[in-house]
């Protein structure tokens, strides 16, 4: 930490974010239309290829100084002739590296070189059958003449550009693949990066191996090799402070330190007294056991307890948890300096890649560095400074939780469910009063207890595991009311808990979770009897949206 004042509004500066693949060559998917491109990346990633993101409008200048190994184009919503469609820069086709198009990358390919895409009246959704010509394709390799592929379009080429062999066709769409083996330009109208296309995988690892001689060497361990190697470069011998949230990201980061630089690293722990139940004592077993780290766990439950006293409006909770924990944070960080009687030049922070690709582009993200989760949106105070350090910013939600597996995280912080940084303060309407913390932390424990227990039941039955199970985020609300029950011979006037489970994939929608009658009466039963102060239960039915998965 130092006070020499940074951008002008306080906000830090990622002086030294940990280079990327480093070593690996990578493969360079250009995106046009968000969700699409971040599936090819997470795809070429599974077969063991680096792969980045970039928005369609990359400067290209800046992507030949550093080429990749390959091009991917992706698929995308608009049509070539959309008044506002994403335009293909020519040059990323004269890059001399090998190019592959899906889709609307193929129409914007065979428009760019001399092709027809027609606007037709036809589209084709969905799964299609796929004829080989009978010409040899590198593309389509050794995939059967006939096969199952993903279709959704309604534009298609109907003329290749000169130079180009048509490698296969639909009942609908005549030219549904095409390639120019001499210039390295390969195009699918069907999206392979989809499992509904049976043989995705196989073209994919044809263009990645064959075509662009790339070898499935971006593995766990050459991760964490890389991954340690870029952050010892970065630190050299100074001292790196990281806040600990016991979530899943700051957990990750923390042990990757650990690996890389062990002795220098402080994990200051900001007990906010907001989380849920047996989770500091989780989080505090697992970075004083099983990590050499110096565990710093700040105790402020009471003098957030004060921060919160009398706060009912949501969004006044969130700022004054966030900016406490800034407060609490730096002070430690400035006893840590006065204790060692060094500074602390490095703050780690858990960014992933979605972050960093939502806070804007890749290309934006390296000079805008945000501060991620419950204290995103509060900036510096003035006059403080640290280097940044992201060693995740190139990763996956998934892949990190597998380096957090590889580094010997306990299954229970790398599977955690997603929890806000403010805690249980936004799962208690109104005031938080210690009171109602014990009543929620309680009930909640409750309905983890018997969701897990539903979940691993679930695991068995399907083997369907984590972060693709059917319940992925559930807890327990308590809203701001009384309401009358009976209990013994006694009238009751007590506080209702509501159950909030839903099934998402991304959190951008969910649905509310179908559990079974049982177990909702058993989360019921088990909760008006263990917790005091409350005499009723109601499970949330509503999906988003219209709702969101908080209640605040
Ligand atoms: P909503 O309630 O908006 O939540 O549907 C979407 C996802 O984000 C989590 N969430 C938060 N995470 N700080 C966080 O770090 C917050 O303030 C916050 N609010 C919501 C929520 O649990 C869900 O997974």
């Amino acid at each position: 930490m130092s006070n020499s004042q940074n951008a002008s509004d306080g906000h830090p500066v990622a002086d030294g974010a940990v280079p990327t693949a480093s070593s690996h060559r990578r493969v360079v998917v250009v995106d046009f239309g968000a969700q699409y491109g971040q599936l090819i990346a997470r795809r070429v990633r599974d077969l063991q290829v680096y792969s980045e993101l970039v928005p369609f409008d990359i400067d290209i200048d800046e992507l030949a100084a550093d080429p990749p190994a390959a091009l991917i184009l992706s698929g995308g919503p608009a049509s070539v002739y959309a008044p506002d469609a994403p335009a293909l820069n020519p040059r990323l086709l004269e890059l001399g590296v090998p190019v592959l198009g899906f889709c609307y990358g193929m129409q914007a390919m065979a428009s760019a070189l001399g092709g027809t895409v027609p606007r037709t009246d036809v589209g084709e959704y969905g799964p299609a059958e796929l004829t080989r010509a009978s010409v040899t394709s590198r593309l389509l390799a050794d995939t059967p003449a006939v096969q199952t592929v993903w279709m959704s379009h309604r534009d298609s080429v109907t003329k290749a550009p000169a130079g180009f062999t048509v490698t296969a066709s639909t009942p609908t769409t005549a030219i549904a693949s095409m390639e120019d083996v001499s210039r390295g330009l390969y195009a699918t109208q069907f999206h392979p990066e989809v499992h509904h296309t049976s043989y995705g995988n196989q073209m994919l690892s044809a263009f990645l191996f064959d075509v662009a001689g790339l070898s499935p060497d971006w593995t766990m361990t050459s991760i964490i090799d890389e991954a340690a190697l870029a952050v010892r470069a970065q630190v050299g011998d100074e001292r790196v402070i990281l806040g600990l949230s016991g979530g899943v990201d700051s957990s990750v980061v923390a042990a990757l330190l650990a690996h890389a630089v062990g002795s220098q690293v402080t994990c200051v722990f900001v007990d906010h007294g907001l989380l849920r139940k047996g989770e500091s004592e989780e989080v505090e077993a697992v970075f004083t056991q099983q990590f050499e780290v110096d565990f710093v766990r700040v105790d402020v439950a009471e003098r957030y307890a004060r921060v919160l006293a009398g706060i009912s409006d949501p969004e006044e909770k969130r700022r004054r948890i966030g900016s406490e924990f800034w407060h609490v944070f730096f002070e430690e960080a400035a006893r840590l300096e006065a204790r060692d009687g060094r500074p602390v030049r490095w703050l780690a922070q858990g960014t992933i890649y979605p972050d960093v690709i939502e806070s804007g582009s890749a290309k934006a993200s390296k000079s805008a560095a945000t501060i991620k989760s419950h204290h995103n949106l509060i900036p510096f105070p003035r006059g403080v400074h640290f280097d940044l350090i992201e060693p995740l910013r190139n990763l996956f939600k998934d892949e990190v939780r597998a380096l957090g597996t590889a580094l010997g995280l306990p299954e229970h912080i790398v599977h955690r469910q997603p929890f806000p940084g403010p805690g249980l303060a936004v799962r208690i309407i109104g005031e938080v009063t210690p009171e109602k913390l014990a009543i929620l932390r309680n009930a909640d424990a409750v309905v983890r207890e018997e969701i897990d227990a539903y979940n691993e039941e679930l695991a068995k039955a399907t083997g369907v595991r984590d972060s693709e199970r059917s319940v992925w985020q559930y807890f327990a609300v308590l809203p701001d009311i009384r309401s009358v029950g009976v209990m013994g011979d006694e009238r009751t006037y007590a506080h209702p808990i509501i159950v909030r489970a839903v099934e998402s994939r991304d959190a951008m929608t969910a649905d509310w979770a179908k559990l079974p009658y049982e177990v909702l009466g058993r989360i019921a039963t088990r909760i008006v009897a263990e917790v005091e102060g409350v005499n009723r239960v109601a499970y949330d039915i509503t999906s988003k949206p219209p709702g969101t998965i908080e209640w605040e």
